[in-house]
């Protein structure tokens, strides 16, 4: 399906099904009394008859009659859809609104759309947020992770419509509408490709396929020749002595990678680069510090990290942001076996700091702090990584908010606004020096774990000890990321939007 903005005079318009908001009380918009006439009387007749109340998130579709005039049979079908009490929306109700018409519109055979909706009054934001989030959240709805069902499913798609127009009224917004459209289905292409490679099962997502993957996108923008991809193997690995990084594969007969995506985008080769680390644990079963069975459900979402990063690769090079962007994603496997790490072993990272390696659940920090070393040769503006980290972070957030811990404070509040805007939202955490003793080993310059107490900040005050020469915010998207089990297991995406929208500011500085 392909999205556009239109402005004004719908009656101009081919065959479709016209998207209009009615309100409590009876109330329809002066927009839809200007569209036509007759089409009005009808719509208000309908809200008469009491078959929509204007409730929010209520929709009626009708096949309206002819006209004397001939204008409104123009539209095959009038979708209705209630948007409360004629005020200002909150952006939760404005989703609403969309979510329930995008589901109602799915139930048709409609080929074309025209919603008036993107023009509600929401709380301040503009024509141009109003038509990235409905389109973004458009898209979430309508995305099916099909590739292993032999049977295709059979709800209904938004997809059967060929064509989806955002109505504007003013012509002056037509520009920075589209600007925001095109970003939105961009972000939205990149969502897809995290929560595919988050749902494919770890069978199939191992450290190999990634590096696969990650070799197909940059074939896929070729043309511009702006992402360039390095794959580092365990040979090369251990040449740059990430001795934390392996000592979580040594367990799996899969072979670990490094990868790296590097973005070209700004108009100056030198420009430094943002940098982005996802964690890449394609399955974890916690090593020998194993796991119980119900808390391995889902853990093919530990490498959602590193979708992230492949997501947001893809989309900024879509959009060909003007800067430059490198992903770095350590991959590999956290299973025990007979070579696997015990607790109580010691190792030393690339940065010549010695951990002890008190639980091997404790893994993603082990593969990002070598990962996190390996940035430095990028002299990057900042480095940002994405990670499932911890399941105290499900305990503290939930699913609504990524936790953000950084020791740069502007670079917190650009991830927050980024998140608010997106909303994509994320939660800042303390990091302060205090948190340190609690990683203390009597062996080893750092232990790998520190205690029951503020699980998401240790494993972030972990991290701190390997960013000391850069810019650097942690994302703990354990989660955000996906929903481990039930009805609505699956990756979600995120923190992709919230990434996206930080770039997107930063490329229009
Ligand atoms: N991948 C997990 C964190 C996780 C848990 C993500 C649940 C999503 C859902 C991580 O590797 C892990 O096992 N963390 C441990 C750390 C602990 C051993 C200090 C945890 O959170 O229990
Ligand atoms: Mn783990
Ligand atoms: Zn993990």
């Amino acid at each position: 399906m392909e999205f556009a903005v239109k402005v004004g005079a719908p009656l101009k318009q081919k065959i479709g099904c016209l998207i209009l908001p009615v309100y409590e009380s009876g109330k329809i918009s002066d927009q839809t009394k200007k569209l036509d006439a007759h089409l009005a009387t009808q719509v208000l007749s309908v809200i008469k008859k009491g078959d929509i109340e204007g409730k929010i998130s209520q929709t009626f579709l009708f096949h309206p009659s002819l006209s004397q005039s001939g204008s409104s049979e123009k539209f095959e079908r009038v979708l209705l859809v209630g948007c409360g009490k004629l005020r200002t929306l909150t952006d939760y109700e404005y989703k609403e609104i969309i979510t329930a018409s995008t589901c109602a519109l799915k139930k048709t055979h409609s080929a074309e759309a025209y919603s008036y909706l993107a023009e509600l009054d929401v709380q301040n934001r503009d024509i141009a947020w109003k038509i990235k989030c409905a389109t973004e959240l458009m898209r979430e709805l309508d995305y099916e992770f099909t590739d292993f069902k032999t049977k295709k499913s059979h709800t209904p798609k938004i997809k059967r419509l060929r064509k989806f127009y955002w109505m504007i009224y003013n012509k002056k917004e037509l520009y920075k509408s589209e600007v925001a459209l095109e970003q939105a289905v961009a972000i939205s292409d990149g969502v897809s490709l995290t929560k595919d490679l988050g749902n494919t099962p770890a069978n199939i997502c191992t450290p190999s396929y990634l590096a696969q993957k990650a070799e197909e996108l940059a074939k896929l923008h070729k043309k511009g020749n702006k992402i360039s991809v390095a794959i580092l193997e365990a040979k090369e690995i251990k040449a740059l002595k990430m001795g934390s990084f392996l000592s979580v594969t040594q367990g799996s007969p899969e072979a670990p990678k490094l990868i790296t995506l590097s973005y070209r985008g700004a108009k100056k080769k030198e420009d430094k680069p943002i940098v982005l680390v996802g964690k890449g644990i394609t399955f974890d079963t916690g090593g020998n510090s194993l796991k119980p069975p119900t808390s391995m459900i889902g853990m093919k979402f530990d490498m959602c990290g590193a979708a992230t990063v492949m997501g947001v690769m893809h989309a900024a090079a879509s959009l060909q942001l003007p800067i430059n962007i490198i992903g770095v994603i350590p991959s590999c496997e956290n299973i025990p076996g007979g070579k696997a790490t015990r607790p109580d072993d010691i190792v030393t990272s690339m940065s010549g700091i010695t951990i002890e390696i008190a639980n091997t659940d404790a893994e993603g920090r082990l593969i990002l702090c070598d990962a996190l070393t390996y940035c430095e040769r990028y002299h990057p503006e900042v480095v940002i990584d994405i990670a499932t980290l911890t399941g105290a972070c499900i305990v503290a957030l939930g699913g609504q908010a990524s936790a953000v811990m950084s020791n740069y404070q502007p670079l917190a509040n650009d991830l927050l606004k980024a998140g608010q805007t997106s909303l994509d939202r994320a939660w800042q955490l303390p990091i302060w020096e205090e948190y340190q003793l609690q990683l203390k080993s009597p062996v080893a310059d750092l232990c790998n774990i520190g205690g029951p107490e503020a699980g998401s900040i240790t494993a972030a005050c972990f991290l701190a000890n390997f960013t000391k020469n850069f810019h650097w915010a942690h994302l703990d998207v354990a989660g955000t990321a996906a929903r481990y089990c039930g009805d609505k297991k699956g990756a979600t995406g995120r923190p992709v939007p919230m990434l996206m929208q930080y770039l997107i500011n930063k490329a229009e500085k």
